[in-house]
């Protein structure tokens, strides 16, 4: 039962009339952002091959391209409007391919603008709340021939049984909740993804129980703030009672992604500790370790307050492996506010982090606020920034030195002829001496030799 009753769960179904509509046809879904998009595309790949469609080989040339998009900076929507440029003279060679938009970028009235008035090739544009409208929406693409726009900015609802073709068959993405609440002052995501709505435990329980029987081996669970899980449903269940309940369904690992810092409470740190197949591993984004700036981030915590959680979750988990967010050059950051920042990492004893020059973000309260500090000392920063998170990385990798990993084999290496790898339970990508392809999926012991600041060494223990 939902707290707010616009909020509306909606089953997969389709209609016959789209039954064939991609046979003889091939598709391809370029992904940008972050895993809450990679677990759309799963999705989207899933209702294309249901209505017949197959994987091209050859995505350039395919005869559906989907952009799945990210909004969340500047750059990376840089990075879609030039692959739109080059797609649009594949269109002109190939005048029937369909190239459609989906994801964040059109959730935003200036890129949808944008894409009308000026990118008259893309026949289709969706956005993140309707992928069950896709095949409707291609079939009057192919039948109108004209741009097929459907945005829709509600709430959002929740899709359930929906086909989804994983990429992987050994680590699959769980979705437990959808959209943001939070209003980080310079995210746009609040914006794109709609209000918080998180699915039914017994739905999410189901597709674990069921990833358990076709064998997978790790789980991460999804969400912009996995924290706030349930509450928007009646009663008081909340994200650390589903990791004991998911613990029971014989996953081997569970992670889970994000986590904001304010809402991570004393019950999901105990499941951490108690649940043998929670891994000892969090990304947990501080943004700032300065309370002025924290506040003008509407974040909701302070230094200490995030430090607090921090040593709680070591009394717990001592072992635990922590990353964060950060990002420098929020407007009219003093030298002094970042330097705090510098002071937390160094306490928090981070073991990775992405950092991130702020951008400015049209529609959000942070781009109108004045900035003075210029291009150049944000670069500066960041690069200070980033010799204290790779030295973070190395110390992360060090720790484990001559000891015995557990490592789930992903496959071939992509730096090094005879190497495969995969990650051990606190999240270190490990390379080791191996070829036999059969161990991929496989959970495998490994001895780390060599600690490099991004990736572990190691010898496959017999
Ligand atoms: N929901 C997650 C993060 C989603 S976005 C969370 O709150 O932890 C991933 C990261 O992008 C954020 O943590 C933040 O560090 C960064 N980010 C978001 N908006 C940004 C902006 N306008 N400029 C720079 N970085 C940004
Ligand atoms: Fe953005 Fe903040 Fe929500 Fe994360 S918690 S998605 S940073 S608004
Ligand atoms: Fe990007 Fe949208 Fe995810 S803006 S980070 S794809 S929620």
């Amino acid at each position: 039962m939902r707290k707010n009753k616009e909020i509306q769960t909606v089953r997969y179904t389709l209609d016959n009339k789209y039954k064939n509509l991609g046979v003889n046809k091939s598709y391809a879904i370029f992904t940008y952002g972050c895993q809450g998009n990679e677990a759309d595309s799963e999705v989207m790949a899933g209702i294309l091959e249901e209505i017949g469609y197959t994987k091209s080989n050859d995505p350039m040339n395919a005869d559906l391209v989907i952009l799945n998009t990210c909004a969340i900076r500047e750059n990376a929507e840089q990075r879609i409007w030039g692959v739109l440029g080059q797609l649009k003279g594949r269109k002109r060679e190939n005048p029937d391919m369909i190239i459609g938009i989906a994801g964040c970028m059109p959730q935003e009235e200036n890129a949808t603008n944008k894409i009308l008035e000026s990118y008259s090739f893309i026949d289709l544009v969706i956005g993140t709340h309707n992928k069950n409208h896709l095949p409707k929406l291609l079939y009057e693409a192919y039948m109108s021939k004209a741009k097929v726009v459907e945005v829709i900015s509600s709430e959002g609802e929740i899709l359930e049984d929906a086909p989804k073709i994983r990429e992987s068959h050994h680590k699959a993405w769980v979705n437990i909740m959808y959209g943001c609440d939070e209003f980080c002052t310079y995210c746009i995501v609040p914006y794109t993804r709609g209000r918080e709505r998180s699915r039914a435990k017994e739905d999410i329980i189901k597709e674990v129980e069921e990833l358990v029987s076709l064998g997978y081996v790790e789980i991460t669970l999804l969400g912009q703030n996995v924290n706030a899980y349930g509450k928007d449903l009646k009663g008081d269940y909340t994200f650390g009672d589903l990791l004991y309940d998911l613990d029971k369904t014989g996953i081997k690992r569970i992670r889970y992604t994000t986590s904001h810092p304010r809402d991570l409470d004393e019950k999901t740190m105990r499941a951490m500790r108690d649940c043998k197949s929670v891994m000892p591993q969090l990304h947990l984004p501080v943004q700032s370790g300065d309370d002025e700036v924290l506040k003008k981030m509407n974040r909701k915590y302070t230094y200490d307050e995030y430090m607090t959680k921090v040593n709680r979750l070591r009394e717990l988990v001592p072992d635990i492996a922590l990353t964060t967010d950060i990002i420098v050059g929020f407007p009219n950051e003093t030298k002094e506010q970042f330097e705090n920042t510098l002071k937390l990492v160094q306490n928090a004893k981070f073991e990775g982090a992405f950092t991130f020059i702020y951008s400015k973000r049209e529609g959000t309260p942070a781009a109108s606020m004045p900035d003075e500090v210029t291009d150049e000392e944000k670069h500066r920063r960041l690069e200070e920034l980033n010799v204290y998170i790779n030295q973070g990385y190395l110390e992360g990798h060090k720790r484990f030195l001559n000891q015995i990993v557990e490592v789930l084999v992903d496959g071939p290496s992509k730096n090094g002829e005879g190497m495969m790898c995969g990650y051990t339970p606190h999240l270190k990508l490990t390379h080791f001496k191996s070829e036999d392809l059969s161990l991929v999926g496989k959970l495998v012991k490994v001895k780390v030799t060599e600690a490099k600041t991004w990736f572990m060494i190691g010898e496959l223990c017999e």
